[in-house]
């Protein structure tokens, strides 16, 4: 392939040592790659590895010559082992930017510097370190608006002595009370995120957070701006008259997901070239249901669902009468151990799993994009983590909303309310909070026989439409994405000066 490579115009992503973040990270750094630009992507030693095995391979296609890892030597908990909960990713955090600094140290002693770094948002001291060398760092923000607007909205009415919010949740009075932020959805206090009261192990980390988004020139989300016009907009207005108010000039926020579609099918194959030697049991049960029937449940990988939730969601998929996917493999609440299948199986009454052998599966893991683009999936009880949320509207299909923890509470939200694209399992579940199995089979019953549920299907298939266009031609996440690479030539051209900007390769 004749793919023009620009060696001065130099990008480093630093990803988060967390695997689904250095996931999406790695993907843009593929497409930035695939653009000519040449990119190193930094992460957790573990991480890469685990990246590198989904791929099938270490990617040497002419395409992937101009994108390099490098591995950063950090321990990583075990996610799956909930012991001290959000403080035992502070360690790893800090030893990312600890590593971060010493790779950037011995680049700028050898005379080699970036153009830009593209940095996780929750790396706020790995920003630090770039801008403290004179060299741009942008957030990569693999998050809904909503969830960063409320970042930035409750730290600046906090920071003006306007807003106090309780140190902790769980004692105060004010638990039930909603918080309504300008352009959003009206949320619970709770639905905002844990991390904003003061008990919290990320506090400071969430207040540097807040900074970094505000003084950032760039912001790079990978959503697409048609799922959140309203909470889109919000955001743009509060970083425009934040700009105005310290005299700075006005960040562009570039949306340029859903990413996945515009990866090199290398990636793709691969993975079909896995999935083509054996039919996935997933896809064998698809294959035998019915159109958009089957109710595809999964809480990620990192969420923890104590056994007697799961009885309880496994008695109320079997009254929905719906057939379902269960894909579980949840980390145990309490023990450095996950539920496992066949745990959950054997504490279920036999006659009910007699009654419902023929239109359940219950696994370990299963392949949710092929699920999703599935014709007799029709809609996916789900966390509603990013990615995921992402995967399901891009598949068009409805999601049956159960927020765990993290930004789901705040994305759940914005699913139902503003999208409308999505039913929650409970109204306003409280973290924690137990789903009974009458609360499964109304939702289940509401999305599939309703007229409600009805529209809400339709309009998670205009949402399909919208997310195949703004990645489509003259779409606005492929003219956000251009913008984005003229912009760091632009950089570049700056900086190295004269001689030989293009090579051809
Ligand atoms: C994109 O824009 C160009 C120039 O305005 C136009 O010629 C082309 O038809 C557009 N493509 C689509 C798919 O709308």
């Amino acid at each position: 392939m004749g793919l023009e490579v620009n060696p001065n115009a130099t990008v480093w992503f630093v990803a988060l040592p967390f695997f689904t973040h250095l996931k999406a990270t790695s993907q843009l750094a593929e497409i930035l790659a695939g653009r000519g630009l040449t990119v190193t992507l930094l992460g957790s030693k573990h991480d890469i590895q685990r990246l590198q095995a989904s791929w099938g391979h270490i990617p040497e296609s002419s395409n992937k010559r101009n994108i390099q890892f490098r591995s950063l030597d950090i321990e990583l908990p075990d996610l799956g082992n909930t012991v001290g909960g959000n403080a035992r990713l502070l360690k790893p955090f800090a030893q990312a930017e600890l590593a971060f600094e010493e790779v950037l140290k011995s680049e700028l002693a050898r005379g080699s510097r970036p153009t830009c770094v593209i940095v996780d948002l929750f790396m706020p001291g790995a920003r630090d370190l770039a801008a403290g060398a004179g060299i741009p760092a942008w957030p990569f923000l693999p998050f809904l608006s909503s969830f960063l607007t409320t970042n930035l909205y409750l730290k600046k009415l906090g920071a003006a002595g306007i807003l106090t919010l309780p140190d902790s949740l769980e004692e105060s009075d004010v638990k039930e009370e909603f918080i309504n932020i300008p352009g959003l959805s009206l949320m619970k206090i709770y639905e905002v995120n844990a991390i904003y009261f003061k008990c919290n192990p990320l506090y400071r980390l969430g207040q540097r957070r807040a900074d970094f988004l505000q003084e950032a020139d760039v912001l790079i989300m990978t959503g697409f701006r048609e799922l959140e016009p309203q909470a889109f907009s919000a955001l743009e207005k509060l970083l425009y008259f934040n700009a105005l108010q310290n005299s700075r000039k006005i960040s562009k926020i570039w949306t340029v997901g859903p990413m996945f579609p515009l990866l090199s099918d290398n990636q793709v194959s691969v993975a079909k070239e896995l999935v083509a030697e054996k039919v996935d049991p997933c896809i064998r049960f698809l294959d035998s249901q019915s159109p958009s029937s089957v109710v595809y449940v999964s809480f990620g990988t990192d969420v923890s669902v104590s056994q007697e939730q799961l009885l309880e969601l496994v008695y109320g998929l079997e009254s929905s009468q719906q057939p379902f996917i269960c894909a579980l493999r949840t980390p145990k609440s309490d023990q450095n151990s996950y539920v496992m299948v066949q745990d959950l199986l054997s504490d279920l009454d036999p006659a009910l799993l007699s009654r419902i052998s023929r239109r359940s599966l219950f696994v370990e893991w299963a392949p949710q994009m092929d699920v999703l683009s599935h014709a007799s999936t029709g809609a996916f009880l789900s966390h509603c983590g990013f990615n995921s949320l992402l995967e399901s509207v891009w598949h068009g299909v409805p999601i049956l909303g159960w927020p765990r923890q993290y930004d789901q509470f705040t994305n759940c939200r914005h699913l139902v309310d503003e999208a409308q694209i999505a039913l929650e399992v409970h109204p306003r579940l409280i973290p924690d909070g137990f789903v009974t199995r009458k609360d499964v089979e109304i939702v289940i019953t509401t999305l599939f026989h309703t007229a409600e549920g009805k529209a809400l299907r339709e309009r998670a298939r205009q949402m399909k439409q919208q997310a195949e266009e703004s990645v489509g031609e003259n779409g606005s996440s492929s003219k956000n994405l251009e913008t984005l690479v003229a912009h760091i030539e632009h950089l570049a051209k700056q900086t190295s000066g004269s001689s030989n900007p293009k090579q051809s390769t």
